[in-house]
């Protein structure tokens, strides 16, 4: 499956991503420059932070609590944001198109 990936210059990265697999996993493997995945995907460093606009994020489950918990303190955060350590890809949103969010 592949996933687009939206970047602050304006570019976009097109990335392999394995059914069951973290885009914040696929994306430092291949490199996209503002995924730093930090923490793991433990959930707590946001260095993974991303945009998933309509119609992707109605496809897969919603952000956790500790998700949002997390989000809320990136100033950031928009009602599309989504840590990508938490985002699996599935073949419902094979081709699905994130933002990158840059960590300040
Ligand atoms: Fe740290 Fe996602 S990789 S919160």
């Amino acid at each position: 499956s592949n996933a687009k990936m939206h970047l602050a210059d304006g570019g976009v990265q097109e990335i392999e991503v394995a059914d069951g697999e973290s885009i914040m996993r696929a994306a430092v493997r291949e490199g996209v420059p503002g995924i730093e995945g930090e923490c793991g995907g433990e959930m707590s460093c946001a260095t993974c932070h991303v945009y998933l606009p309509s119609p992707w994020k109605e496809k897969i489950r919603g952000a956790s609590d500790d998700e949002r918990d997390l989000l809320e303190a990136d100033e950031d955060a928009t009602e599309d944001s989504r840590l990508s350590c938490q985002v699996r890809m599935r073949p419902e949103i094979d081709g699905v198109e994130l933002t990158v969010v840059n960590a300040e």
